[in-house]
Formats: C-alpha cells, sequence, structure tokens
C-alpha cells in the first residue's frame, strides 16, 4: 500500500443506516446484511463550476484526466491518486445511426458504447475503482463469479496491479472470447459446474471466509466507477439530461450505478431533471421484470434461460438496490423475447456499430416501450450498448448461417471455385 492518503470516503448501510469505515472489506453489512453503499464528503465545486472543472480535465487528457472514470474523481473515490488503477477506460462514444433510429421508431436517438473500453465492456469503468480499492487495503487476492465480461475485466485489472485474481464462470455458459481472455491475462479460472448464480454463491463464500477481496457489482466501489457511463454520456449531452437511458439488466449492478449516478448529479446541480431508467432482461431471466409487475412487492428468483449469456442471472444480487434506482427515477422494467433481441443485434451490427447479444437488449427494449407507448416517438432516448461485438461469434455466425428459414437481416456467406466466373456469377444473381 502506499503513503496514506486522505479519507473522505465512508460506507453506509442504507437499510439500517450502519456505518462502516471506507476500507471495510466485507460487502455486506455486519448488522443487518443489507449491501453497502459508498459515499464521499461533497465535492467543493458544484453545477457550472464542477461540469467546467470535468470539461479542463477532458482537454488534459493527461494523467488521471486521461481515464473517462478518473476525470469525475470526487465524484467516484476521492483521495485514491496514488494508488489508481488505470489502462484508462472510459471515453466511449456516444453514436447516433440512422438505420437504428428507424428500426426501433426513435429519431432522437443515441447509444452510449460500452463496448470501446480496454476489455470489450462497461465493466472496466467498476474494475479500475475496485482493483484501486482493493490495492488501498492491501488486499492479498481479488475474485469474481462472472458471466464473462466481469472476469476478463477483472483479469486484466488484477494483472496491471500484479494483485492474484480469482474467477468462478459457469461451466458451458461463458463465450470463448472471454474465458480466452481471462486466461490469457492471468486469472485463475475455476469452470463451475452450475450456473451464474451458483458461480456468485461461491464467490461471496470464498470472499467471508478465505481472504480475498469479492470484485463482483455487490462491491459498492464497483458502482461508483459504473457511475462514470451516465456523468460521461451527461457531458456529452452538455449536461442536458435525456428523457430516457435505457440500459440491459442482469445482476442489477448497473441499473443500481445509474441510479446512484443520476441522484447524485441533481444534487450537485449537474443536470436540471433527471432522465427515467428503463432497464430491459430478457424475457426467459426476467425476475427483476417481474417484480416491477407486482410494484415491486415481491421478488421472483428464476432459473435463467436466454441466449444473451451476459444477462442469464436468475437471483440478481442487487435486487433492493435496483428498486430503489427505478423508483428515484420514475423508471420502467421490461423484458425482450430472444427473438427480438437478435433482431435488434443484427440491426445494430449491420449499421456499422455492432454490440455483443445482451447489449442489444436495450435497443430491442427500447422499440417495445415506444410501441407500448411508454417512450413516446419525440422522447429523447440514450441506449447503452454494455459490451463489444465480439463477445459471442459463435451466436453471430449461427444467426447469418445456420438458422433456418433466414432471420432478419440474416447475411449468408457464399462458398465458391477460385475463379473470376464464379465471382461474376454471384455479382449478377
Ligand atoms: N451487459 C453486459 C455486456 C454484461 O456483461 C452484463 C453483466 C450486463 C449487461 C448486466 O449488468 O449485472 O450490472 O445488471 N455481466 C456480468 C458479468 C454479470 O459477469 O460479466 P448488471
Amino acid at each position: 500500500m502506499s503513503e496514506a492518503a486522505p479519507r473522505v470516503s465512508r460506507q453506509i448501510c442504507p437499510r439500517c443506516g450502519r456505518e462502516t469505515g471506507v476500507d471495510f472489506a466485507q460487502t455486506r453489512c455486519p448488522s443487518c446484511g443489507g449491501l453497502l453503499e459508498v459515499r464521499h464528503a461533497p465535492p467543493e465545486l458544484r453545477g457550472a463550476e464542477l461540469s467546467a472543472l470535468f470539461a479542463a480535465r477532458s482537454a488534459n487528457r493527461k494523467g488521471l484526466d486521461a481515464s473517462g472514470v478518473w476525470r469525475y474523481r470526487e465524484l467516484v473515490l476521492p483521495g485514491a491518486d496514488a494508488d489508481v488503477v488505470s489502462h484508462p477506460e472510459g471515453n466511449t462514444p456516444l453514436l447516433e445511426s440512422r438505420a437504428i433510429s428507424k428500426w426501433t421508431g426513435l429519431a432522437r436517438l443515441s447509444m452510449k458504447h460500452e463496448g470501446h473500453n480496454p476489455t470489450g465492456s462497461f465493466k472496466d469503468r467498476g474494475m479500475t475503482v475496485g482493483i484501486t480499492q482493493a490495492r488501498r487495503i492491501g488486499a492479498a487476492a481479488v475474485a469474481c463469479a462472472s458471466t464473462g465480461n466481469t472476469s476478463a475485466s477483472l483479469a486484466a485489472y488484477a494483472a496491471l496491479a500484479g494483485i492474484p485474481a480469482l474467477v468462478f464462470v459457469p461451466s458451458g455458459q461463458v463465450a470463448a472470447g472471454k474465458l480466452a481472455q481471462t486466461l490469457a491475462y492471468g486469472a485463475r479460472t475455476l469452470i463451475v459446474r452450475g450456473d451464474f448464480d451458483a458461480c456468485l454463491a461461491l464467490a461471496v463464500e470464498a470472499g467471508r471466509k478465505l481472504n480475498v477481496y469479492l470484485l463482483n457489482s455487490v462491491n459498492p466501489f464497483r458502482l461508483e466507477g459504473q457511475k462514470t457511463i451516465v456523468f460521461e454520456a451527461l457531458e456529452q449531452l452538455s449536461w442536458e439530461a435525456p428523457d430516457w437511458i435505457v440500459l440491459p439488466a442482469g445482476n442489477l449492478g448497473n441499473t443500481s450505478a445509474f441510479g446512484k449516478a443520476l441522484k447524485e448529479a441533481g444534487e450537485l446541480g449537474l443536470i436540471s431533471r433527471v432522465p427515467r431508467l428503463a432497464a430491459v432482461q430478457a424475457a426467459g431471466a426476467n425476475p427483476f421484470a417481474r417484480s416491477f409487475r407486482d410494484g415491486f412487492s415481491s421478488v421472483h428468483p428464476v432459473k435463467a434461460e436466454t441466449l444473451a449469456t451476459a444477462i442469464r442471472i436468475g437471483d440478481p444480487a442487487s435486487h433492493e438496490r435496483g428498486v430503489e434506482a427505478i423508483r428515484s427515477t420514475g423508471g420502467v422494467v421490461t423484458d425482450v423475447p430472444d427473438r427480438e433481441i437478435l433482431e435488434a443485434k443484427a440491426a445494430v451490427d449491420a449499421a456499422g456499430i455492432g454490440c455483443e447479444p445482451a447489449s442489444a437488449a436495450s435497443i430491442a427494449g427500447a422499440r417495445r416501450l415506444l410501441r407500448e407507448g411508454v417512450i413516446r416517438p419525440e422522447d429523447t432516448v440514450v441506449a447503452v450498448l454494455t459490451g463489444h461485438i465480439l463477445k459471442d461469434p459463435g451466436l453471430i455466425l449461427a444467426y447469418h448461417q445456420e438458422m433456418d428459414p433466414p432471420p432478419p437481416g440474416a447475411n449468408r456467406p457464399i462458398e465458391i471455385e477460385p475463379s473470376l466466373l464464379e465471382v461474376e456469377r454471384v455479382l449478377g444473381s
């Protein structure tokens, strides 16, 4: 651990109010078992002065300012500067596409593409903070359960920091590219004969009993980093809040982070109104959508089944704070069948943008919410594309080459002999 920096943050349990020090290494409240939240001393600047500071750092692009996470450090983890482990990450584009606007029916849609992060997903924004905190508390090792993206991200950032990493992934349910990344970055990888929910239970137990620091999104420092997806998107919109922010929802870490970011942006005078969150699940992995439908009066764990492996989660760990995020933003939760997710993905891919299947749930969800009259055609909408197109190439190839009858947008390759005549024949057909 480096020289002690002033600690201006603390952890608090929103359920019972118990406070723990910022360096408390467990993710649950010692009194009531609720998930902890990180709170920082308010920054000295507010409103236009604070946004001017962020703008100056954007222009600087050196040191910590090169990171789309640490540029907002007062709101992420103040005082951590000497320990920061950064790639850097963030700085992802906010894209517009006429083709996707047409496909969804939303003329004022933009896409925040988190697949542009160093390991290919938004997880890097949480992991830079999680690993920085691991270094601050002198963690001997770090661990996570994952459907792929978290493991790749943890493995990369742990390697950057020189901290041993332990990863639990569900057997046969992780995309090859993600498993490859995790192995290549050097994490000790355990392939568990069970689903994600079983992996998470195991990682949590390891975190409690084996002296490893748990870095799933139950860890509140991860969420502090993921808030910057919202801060950066708002900054790209000149702090003019959109009507909606739409995102895929699995374990609900991101939904919770977005709710916290919007609350803070409002309190700090960075935005004058709060966008509504729309969390989108796959129909076969929809416990949060079910719970929303009954007014959040109960939880509905399911046996998750969806082709969108990243959100194949049946019992979301951050349910309680996910509910708070939806309630505090006047948000909604919906679900979409895999067929619509795949069609949305084919549309995003064919527009030249590309994303992983789970990310396309936001585009499919935005279209569905428009059809249901929840989102209006004139609304401004930011849809978050959480991961890279190369996450699940097997699924893409099956969609374009194998599915029968060919689904919308299927682009069948054609095998030929090496002759120009054959090329001419194909071009003429
Ligand atoms: N999109 C992608 C690409 C993801 O990888 C995940 C989660 C989500 C959306 C859902 O986010 O869990 O915060 O609601 N992936 C985790 C993982 C579970 O292990 O990589 P959430």
